[in-house]
C-alpha cells in the first residue's frame, strides 16, 4: 500500500473526520445523511464532484488512539476502492501520522497464497492523506511507519502457515532484517547440542524440521548493555504426545507469534535507525510427535542445569523459553529481558484475548520494568495487565525426582501464573518481564477497528519501550 501526505489528492472519495459540531463540508446533505459527529458514527454522502465518508470522532478532544481508529474506519469502509484520501487538513501533525498509521494496520492483508482475487475484493492501493503541512507529516510519519512496518512483518510471520512457516523458513525471512542493519546468526541443532539447549532440542525432537535458535543484533549508538527480547517461537504445536484436540489445532501455526513479534520490533529498531542496543533471541522449533519424541515423565537437563520432570509435552512454550532465557542472560548479558509468549490458554480466559498478561519477580528494578512495559503497551493501544506469580509456586513445582516440575498438578486446570513461575527459575538476577500474549495474537473476525487475523501485538510496545526508556543515554 502506498501512503503519501498531500495537500490535494485527485482520489474520488474522501474520508472526513469530524467531531460533533464541526461543520461538515456539505452540511445540507450531512443533515441528511443523520450525521451528527457521535463517536464512531459513519455516514456516507455523495456530492456532485466525490463521495464523502463522514467519520464520527465524539466530543474532542482526542487522543492518537481515536485517530487511528479512524484511520482504519475509513480503510474498512473503503477498502473496495483503489485509491482513496484521508481528510486531516486543520489537524495536528500527530494527528495526520496516526490516521496514517491506522489506516496501514488496518489495510494488511495476507494474500501471497491466494491465486485468484480475494472474495471481499479488497484492492486498496494508494492512500492519499491530506494535510496542511505535507513536509512535516512526512518527516513524523518515519518514526511511526517503521514501528508499523514491524508489526505487519510480524503479521507477515504469524499468517504463514505452519509447512511454510518452519523453523528454518522463519530463519530465511530473516534476511529481511539484514537487509535493514540487524545482524542475524542462526545457532543450528548441532550448534545447540554443543551448546546444551536440552530443553529446546527436545520440544523440537520429533519433527523432521529441526529447531534452531535465531539471534538479532542491533548494535544501536549507546554504549551500553543491549535490552533483550526473548521470542517462543513454536512454528506448529500438536500438542506432542500429550496431542492436542483436532479442532481448532489448526490455529497453532501461529504459536510463533511471540518469536514473531520480537524480530517485527528489531526491525522497527533499525528502521528507524535507533540509539539502542537491542538482542532479540527467538526460539523455533516444531512441538511435533514421533519416535523421537520427548515424553510425559521424562526428565530433561536443561541449558541453565537445573533438572525438569515433563508432566505435558503440550507445554512445550516453557520449555523453550526456558532454554532461551538462561542462554540470553548468560551469554548476551543484557540490562533487561522482555519474553513474549503465546504460552497458554488460561491467559486468553483471564483476560479474554483483548489484553497480555503481564508477568514479574517482585524485585525493584523488575517492577520498575514492568511499570515501563505497561505505559509502553497502553500508549501504542497494545495493553497488558499484570498478573502475580504468588510465594506458593515455587513448592507446587517441586518434583519427586528431579529438580522441578514442568507443570504444577495442583490447579484442576492449567494455569498462566505456573507457567510464569517456571520462567523465573530461569532468568537469575536479570530484569525481567514476561508478555503471556495468547489471545492477543490474533482476531477471529474484522470489524471496521480492527483486520482479521495477526495483530503483530507486542511489536509496537516493544518500540514504544524502547523509545521511552532506552534512548536517553544520560539516564
Ligand atoms: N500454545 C499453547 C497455548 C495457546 C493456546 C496459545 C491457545 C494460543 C491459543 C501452549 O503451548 C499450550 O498448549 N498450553 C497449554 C499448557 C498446559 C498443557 C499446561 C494450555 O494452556 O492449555
Ligand atoms: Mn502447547
Ligand atoms: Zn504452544
Amino acid at each position: 500500500m502506498k501512503l503519501r501526505f498531500v495537500r490535494r489528492s485527485t482520489a474520488g472519495v474522501r474520508a472526513v473526520p469530524l467531531a460533533v459540531g464541526a461543520v461538515p463540508p456539505k452540511p445540507e446533505l450531512a443533515v441528511v445523511a443523520g450525521f451528527t459527529g457521535r463517536r464512531g458514527q459513519v455516514s456516507e454522502v455523495v456530492t456532485r464532484k466525490r463521495r464523502l465518508l463522514l467519520l464520527g470522532m465524539g466530543e474532542a478532544p482526542h487522543g492518537n488512539a481515536d485517530w487511528e481508529a479512524a484511520g482504519a474506519v475509513a480503510v474498512a469502509r473503503l477498502q473496495t476502492l483503489e485509491h482513496i484520501a484521508i481528510d486531516a487538513r486543520e489537524r495536528t501533525v500527530d494527528a495526520a501520522v496516526a490516521l496514517a498509521a491506522g489506516a496501514c494496520l488496518r489495510g494488511w492483508r495476507f494474500d501471497r497464497l491466494r491465486t485468484r482475487p480475494d472474495p471481499d475484493r479488497a484492492r486498496l492501493a494508494a492512500i492519499d492523506v491530506l494535510t496542511d503541512d505535507p513536509v512535516a507529516a512526512t518527516a513524523a510519519w518515519a518514526a511511526v511507519h517503521a514501528a508499523v512496518r514491524g508489526a505487519l512483518f510480524a503479521r507477515d510471520l504469524v499468517a504463514e502457515p505452519g509447512n511454510i512457516l518452519t523453523p528454518q523458513g522463519f530463519a530465511a525471512r530473516l534476511a529481511r532484517l539484514e537487509t535493514a542493519g540487524v545482524s542475524v546468526e542462526i545457532l543450528d541443532a548441532a550448534q545447540l547440542q554443543r551448546e546444551g539447549l536440552r530443553a529446546l532440542l527436545a520440544v523440537g525432537g520429533a519433527s523432521v524440521n529441526p529447531p534452531c535458535l535465531a539471534v538479532l543484533r542491533w548494535r544501536g549508538t549507546i554504549d551500553a548493555p543491549p535490552v533483550a527480547f526473548v521470542g517462543k517461537g513454536i512454528t506448529f504445536d500438536t500438542g506432542g504426545v500429550s496431542i492436542k484436540p483436532a479442532a481448532g489445532m489448526w490455529q497453532m501455526h501461529g504459536d510463533m507469534a511471540g518469536a514473531a513479534a520480537c524480530a517485527g520490533a528489531m526491525l522497527a529498531l533499525a528502521l528507524r535507525r535507533s540509539p539502542a542496543p537491542a538482542v532479540a533471541v527467538l526460539a523455533l522449533a516444531e512441538n511435533m510427535l514421533g519416535a523421537s519424541s520427548y515424553r510425559p515423565g521424562d526428565v530433561l537437563r536443561t541449558y541453565e542445569g537445573t533438572t525438569v520432570e515433563i508432566t505435558d509435552t503440550d507445554a512445550e512454550g516453557r520449555l523453550a523459553l526456558a532454554d532461551a532465557l538462561a542462554w540470553t542472560a548468560a551469554n548476551l548479558r543484557p540490562q533487561a529481558m522482555v519474553d513474549l509468549a503465546t504460552l497458554t490458554g488460561a491467559v486468553i480466559v483471564a483476560l479474554g484475548g483483548v489484553m497480555a498478561g503481564l508477568f514479574a519477580k517482585d524485585a525493584a528494578l523488575d517492577g520498575v520494568l514492568a511499570a515501563h512495559v505497561a505505559a509502553a503497551g497502553a500508549a501504542v493501544g497494545e495493553p497488558v495487565w499484570r498478573l502475580p506469580i504468588g510465594d506458593s509456586m515455587p513448592d507446587a513445582l517441586l518434583s519427586d525426582i528431579a529438580d522441578v516440575r514442568q507443570c504444577s498438578l495442583a490447579p484442576q486446570v492449567p494455569d498462566a501464573m505456573h507457567a510464569a513461575a517456571f520462567l523465573r527459575r530461569f532468568v537469575g538476577d536479570t530484569p525481567w518481564v514476561h508478555l503471556d500474549i495468547a489471545g492477543a495474537e490474533i482476531r477471529e473476525e474484522a470489524t471496521d477497528r480492527h483486520a482479521l487475523g495477526p495483530t503483530g501485538f507486542g511489536v509496537r510496545l516493544l518500540d514504544r519501550l524502547m523509545a521511552q526508556r532506552f534512548e536517553d543515554p544520560h539516564r
